[in-house]
């Protein structure tokens, strides 16, 4: 019997079980509490000695069936399930950072990882320190026999920077550390970071393996050790994926495929007819054969994703007027849905970094992204000329403009 599957096939087979009824779809195992078959049954079962569900909170066989499905995919050795991709992100931090260790992080990660790093582990005597994502000479200074973590996300999001994962890693390992991925933007389907070293992948899992902006979720994969100490970290501190969400996650697995891969060919051409319009500035899209890491694109990814970003006319009245002229495309602030969405960063998703910080991550003002849905290409094409339409004509490619020097946005906790 063949063991190794493609992904398109662990994708709707791996995790498959049946409850009593022959139902071909997974059952939904509503349920908080199992019946014990004895005292003694009930005793081997709480102390690990005997397999088999206790309590929810622990283990469940919908959410059990997710994480076999998603680590098939991964080519992890086991996977552990979060209620979201934060509660994932925080479970790595309880389980490996102490008082007096440090953690580096690349600067352009989802604004809310940072910042909970910074809130609620800078507290307790943990460093936080932030390097430039293809800055290795600062992965080099700031990693050292202290650091406990390493954690990057790529590629960045929405400036699509990429990080070399071999070469970080090794720089982590030499250190005694572990190398942690977030792989939400690209997904199993175009990169797999675990063989290029990382230990650990993160997935916010209500993006595109849900696929359909349904539920929240979250995943972290590795080596089966590291998922067992982070069992218990949900098992104690609750973070647990609820059911319903679980069941979500599994069916919304099976159609990731073929939903990023469609995403995949309409955001490349959305980004290539960007290139070619005076009224939009700097496009940022891996899939660009003038992307300024290609060969390193090309040696890690297997594809390009869903997510571009791009500069709109003079300014952020520019770009806010462009994003309310879209009639077809969504303002949100999600990616990975079945419907395409805008979103302008600096004033949303990154709207906690300082001026400094959204400069070093290259969010201007005039900033705007999208994340392409199933719309079928040529629909998006015209909603997005029909709003460029809307700014008077000029050459923003030809043009440069000041550095956007607004005043920050008050934090906000989300
Ligand atoms: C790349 C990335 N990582 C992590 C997260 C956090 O995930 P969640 O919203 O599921 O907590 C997000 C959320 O948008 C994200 O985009």
């Amino acid at each position: 019997m063949r063991m190794h599957r493609r992904n398109a096939t662990s994708a709707v087979r791996v995790g498959q079980y049946q409850d009593l009824s022959d139902a071909h779809g997974e059952p939904i195992a509503m349920t908080a509490a199992y019946v014990f078959t004895s005292a003694a049954d009930a005793a081997a079962r709480f102390s690990g000695a005997a397999p088999g569900n206790v309590y929810s909170r622990f283990t469940n066989p919908t959410v059990r069936a997710f994480e076999q499905r998603l680590a098939a995919m991964e080519g992890a050795e086991d996977c552990v399930a979060f209620a979201s991709g934060m509660a994932a992100i925080a479970a790595i931090a309880h389980a490996r950072l102490e008082a007096g260790c440090n953690l580096v992080c690349s600067r352009d990660v989802f604004g809310t990882t940072l910042s909970a790093f910074r809130s609620y582990f800078g507290k307790l005597g943990i460093d936080v320190r932030v390097v430039g994502l293809t800055r290795l000479d600062e992965w080099r200074t700031s990693i050292d026999e202290r650091t406990r973590l390493v954690f990057l996300e790529t590629p960045s999001n929405p400036v699509q920077h990429v990080a070399d994962i071999g070469v970080v890693a090794s720089i982590a390992h030499a250190a005694g550390a572990l190398l942690v991925v977030d792989n939400t933007m690209l997904t199993p389907v175009f990169q797999k970071p675990l063989r290029f070293g990382a230990d650990l992948v993160v997935h916010s899992a209500g993006k595109y393996i849900d696929g359909q902006g349904r539920t929240i979720g979250g995943a972290v994969l590795g080596a089966e050790l590291l998922m067992d100490e982070l069992r218990h970290v949900r098992r104690s501190l609750g973070s647990s994926l609820g059911v319903m969400n679980a069941w979500l996650l599994l069916k919304g697995i099976e159609t990731l495929e073929l939903r990023v891969e469609a995403a995949n060919r309409s955001a490349g051409e959305l980004a290539s007819w960007a290139t070619t319009q005076a009224k939009l500035g700097r496009v940022h899209y891996t899939g660009l054969p003038d992307h300024p890491q290609r060969s390193l694109v090309c040696r890690q990814q297997s594809g390009f994703g869903g997510v571009l970003s791009f500069e709109v006319g003079r300014s952020r009245e520019d770009a806010w007027r462009w994003i309310d002229a879209l009639e077809l495309v969504s303002i949100a602030t999600s990616i990975g849905d079945t419907r395409s969405m805008v979103t302008h960063p600096a004033t949303t998703t990154h709207c906690r970094l300082s001026i400094e910080e959204r400069r070093l991550a290259g969010i201007s003002h005039r900033l705007v992204r999208l994340s392409v849905g199933l719309e079928h290409v040529d629909d998006l094409l015209a909603d997005l000329e029909h709003a460029l339409a809307t700014l008077p004509a000029f050459d923003a490619k030809a043009q440069a403009f000041e550095p956007d020097l607004l005043p920050d946005t008050p934090w906000r906790s989300s």
